[in-house]
């Protein structure tokens, strides 16, 4: 028993018909360094996720690019079949090597990497399959194109973007009914506002990376310091709070390799700024 529970953050319903707890779980760090291979500690690696539903997360995000393969295989022995629970995965980048990403967007690629993400998942349709980056060497299009005979297919429920502006959002929604948006955003790096602000308007949902990072405003004896001693929590948790409180479509994926850490992590979900912290935190983070 645990009285830590992610449905503290409320939900939301990606697509309009598949309701998701809104603290959800990046899966990118159950692997070697570099995102490459296999983790350190893979023992730990499955706690982590058998602890999720036990913490009321429901929403995981992967892609084929981590490890590579090593993310979408780990949550498949760990959790399949996923009573209850939403993965969401990505496609669109090849591996050469740690740290080497790289675009790949036609369209029977795409299409490999639905058809092998639904065998690593062991499903027959996957949750929310979202394009990893436009591919600026391929008609986007085209890439859109396939997104959508996938969906139409079946092989794929609901269809997201990432790293995109309004424009390309906008553009990709003549093809296919984008589902969410998966941008950079934290209470620091907040470069991608005029884009949530879109998502928010449109329903569309938000998954921030990077969710936990501060910035400057986590320097102890500051602000986020302060509110953090404030709550009992520590300045990361804060993070996470405010992130969560900036539009109902934030679905943050915090992304750990320890049980430990996933606990403070989902923690933060009962944690209620009052407005004026949220504004005087929001105020400081565009100064610095
Ligand atoms: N769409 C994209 O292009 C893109 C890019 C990057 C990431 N993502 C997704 O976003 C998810 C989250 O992004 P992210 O992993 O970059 O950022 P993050 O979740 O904000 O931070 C993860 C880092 O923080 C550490 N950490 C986590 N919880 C902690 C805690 N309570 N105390 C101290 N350290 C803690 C982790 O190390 P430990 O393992 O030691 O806890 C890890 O190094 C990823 O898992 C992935 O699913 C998407």
């Amino acid at each position: 028993m645990t009285d830590i529970n992610a449905r503290a953050s409320g939900q939301f319903s990606i697509g309009g018909d598949a309701p998701v707890v809104r603290l959800g779980f990046g899966a990118m760090r159950l692997t070697g360094p570099g995102i490459w291979g296999e983790p350190k500690d893979r023992a730990e690696a499955i706690r982590v996720l058998k602890r999720l539903p036990e913490l009321g997360v429901d929403f995981i995000d992967t892609a084929d690019s981590y490890g590579p393969f090593v993310s979408e295989d780990l949550i498949a022995e760990a959790l399949h079949p996923y009573d209850g629970l939403f993965v969401a995965t990505k496609g669109g980048l090849t591996r050469s090597g740690p740290n080497i990403w790289e675009q790949v967007g036609r369209p029977e690629y795409l299409r490999q990497c639905v058809q092998m993400s639904l065998r690593r998942l062991k499903v027959d349709v996957i949750d929310l399959w979202q394009l990893h980056r436009i591919d600026p060497k391929v008609p986007r299009d085209e890439q859109f194109g396939v997104i959508a005979d996938m969906l139409k297919e079946g092989l794929i429920r609901h269809a997201g973007l990432s790293q995109v502006g309004v424009e390309e959002i906008e553009a990709a929604r003549k093809v296919f009914k984008v589902a969410t948006v998966q941008n950079r955003y934290n209470l620091a790096d907040r470069t991608d506002e005029a884009v949530l602000d879109h998502c928010t308007a449109n329903g569309i949902g938000f998954i921030p990376w990077f969710p936990l990072a501060a910035g400057d405003l986590a320097k102890p004896g500051g602000e986020l310091d302060l509110i953090a001693k404030a709550h009992n929590a520590a300045v990361s948790q804060i993070a996470l709070a405010w992130v969560l409180k900036r539009s109902p479509v934030m679905l943050p994926i915090p992304g750990t390799s320890q049980v430990s850490h996933l606990e403070e992590n989902v923690a933060a979900a009962q944690i209620q700024l009052t407005d004026q912290e949220f504004q005087t935190l929001d105020r400081l983070a565009k100064k610095s």
